[in-house]
């Protein structure tokens, strides 16, 4: 997989992981986003079972893997966190995020570790890793019901989890953004069909838009910067959501 250091600050810096050339063609492509503080680091979506031999020795490269203390779990998708039992098998210490409404069914992976399991109520949280504060930022409907993002105020990174998010044809394997209108097509189909209320969206968009995004990081697809925020802010509360009804 490839690794690109996204960010870096004086106590933590971040990594995004991503477009393993081994992984089946079967298995949509995730990135992966790990913070990395002094002692401690937090995995943002680990990914699925399919592809977690790949994930941990990539993440290894850059952090002993028994250092992960945190893990996020945006939404229940399999694609997220099916590699739960596997990860907690090398980090039983650590803490996983989730919505409180998938508590139950994300225990269909691995029951044993529910202890672990933070589980955040609807107007989400504060994290504290280390010194190091993020905010789980409420994202219900968009795509899952009870949904969360991650904001690092400090860095600018608000990781996105499925908004945001691009299916990428064959030999694409770039892990950034280079022109914002090319990328819309990527992205338009996977919104109008996955992402299922307008309201939801709109009410998202008022909260994220008074937060200073650098970089603004999905969970598929590749990552906006700069004033690719604000066009994809735009863009997005253009589009018509919901409308696949037969
Ligand atoms: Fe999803
Ligand atoms: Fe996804």
């Amino acid at each position: 997989m490839k690794i690109s250091k996204l960010a870096e600050g004086p106590d933590h810096t971040w990594y995004v992981l991503g477009r393993d050339p081994d992984k089946s063609d079967s298995v949509i492509d995730t990135n992966e986003y790990v913070i990395c503080g002094k002692e401690e680091a937090f995995l943002l979506d680990p990914g699925g079972t399919e592809i977690f031999p790949q994930v941990v020795s990539t993440v290894s490269r850059i952090v002993p893997v028994e250092r992960i203390r945190h893990f996020l779990c945006s939404h229940q998708d399999p694609d997220i966190f099916s590699s739960l039992p596997l990860w907690m098998g090398l980090c039983p210490q650590a803490k996983i995020y989730l919505s409180w409404i998938w508590s139950g069914f994300v225990a269909h992976y691995g029951h044993e570790y529910v202890d672990q399991f933070v589980k955040v109520q609807d107007a989400g949280m504060r994290v504290v890793m280390e010194r190091k504060e993020f905010q789980l930022i409420p994202a219900h409907y968009l795509h899952s019901s009870g949904n969360f993002h991650l904001f690092d105020a400090e860095l600018k990174i608000l990781f996105t989890g499925d908004v945001g998010a691009a299916l990428l044809p064959d030999g694409h394997d770039a892990l950034y953004v280079k022109d914002f209108e090319a990328h819309i097509p990527l992205m338009e189909g996977f919104h109008r069909r996955w992402m299922p209320s307008n309201q939801a969206r709109d009410h998202w968009l008022a909260r994220v838009r008074q937060l200073d995004i650098r970089y603004l990081c999905p969970q598929h697809g590749c990552i906006l910067e700069g004033d690719q925020v604000g066009k994809f802010l735009d863009w997005f509360g253009t589009l018509e959501l919901g409308g696949a009804l037969v």
